[in-house]
């Protein structure tokens, strides 16, 4: 029996991580896989629809969020700062339960920068710094977005049958933007303010 002598080149290929592959996509997008869940294909297909709008707009809230985060100014900037940092965490917890619905329902979420600007409903920020009142009329504005389409989709989910998506956005979405909503709003309350 000879023995195979492996000079150090081939050793260092069979090591060496196989980079830059390339292949057609496995799932394109706004394409259904059936998943065994008992729901039917067309509850599935607009349960995904509407998800990933309602995505789009929860990833873009969230980022004005960090957004506000960073760029706040004024004495109530470490409240403010604090806060905002909160909302974002959960706006992202919201983000991942939304993208991992829209996989298990056989679709394919969204989740590139550039295709959420395309799809958001929520008007585009600017890059420079605004003022609190501002920044917090941008995000309760951001919220009412959200919480509007989340009601209708809620609604057509559980006449679809589709009680999953309905509990989602009933008992995740809309309950935790309007929680974000009262402690945004109550900080552009005036109340010394004195009417003429
Ligand atoms: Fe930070």
């Amino acid at each position: 029996m000879t023995k195979e002598t492996i000079d150090a080149e081939t050793i260092l290929k069979r090591a060496t991580p196989l980079a830059h592959q390339q292949a057609p996509e496995i799932q394109p997008f706004g394409h259904l896989v059936r998943m065994p869940i008992a729901l039917s294909d067309n509850a599935c297909k607009e349960s995904v629809v509407n998800l990933n709008q309602l995505l789009a707009d929860t990833i873009t809230l969230r980022d004005l969020y960090k957004k506000h985060h960073w760029q706040v100014a004024g004495p109530t900037f470490y409240q403010l700062h604090l806060l905002f940092d909160k909302h974002y965490d959960e706006q992202n917890e919201l983000v991942d339960a939304i993208a991992e619905r829209i996989q298990l329902l056989g679709g394919v979420s969204i989740a590139m920068a550039h295709d959420v600007a395309e799809m958001t409903l929520i008007p585009r920020a600017p890059k420079g710094r605004e003022e609190v009142p501002v920044q917090i009329s941008r995000l309760l504005h951001g919220h009412e977005i959200v919480l509007k389409e989340a009601r209708t989709m809620a609604r057509l989910a559980a006449e679809g049958g589709d009680e999953g998506t309905n509990d989602l956005i009933v008992s995740d979405v809309i309950r935790r933007n309007e929680l974000q909503v009262w402690f945004v709003a109550e900080h552009v309350v005036d109340s010394a303010r004195k009417d003429p």
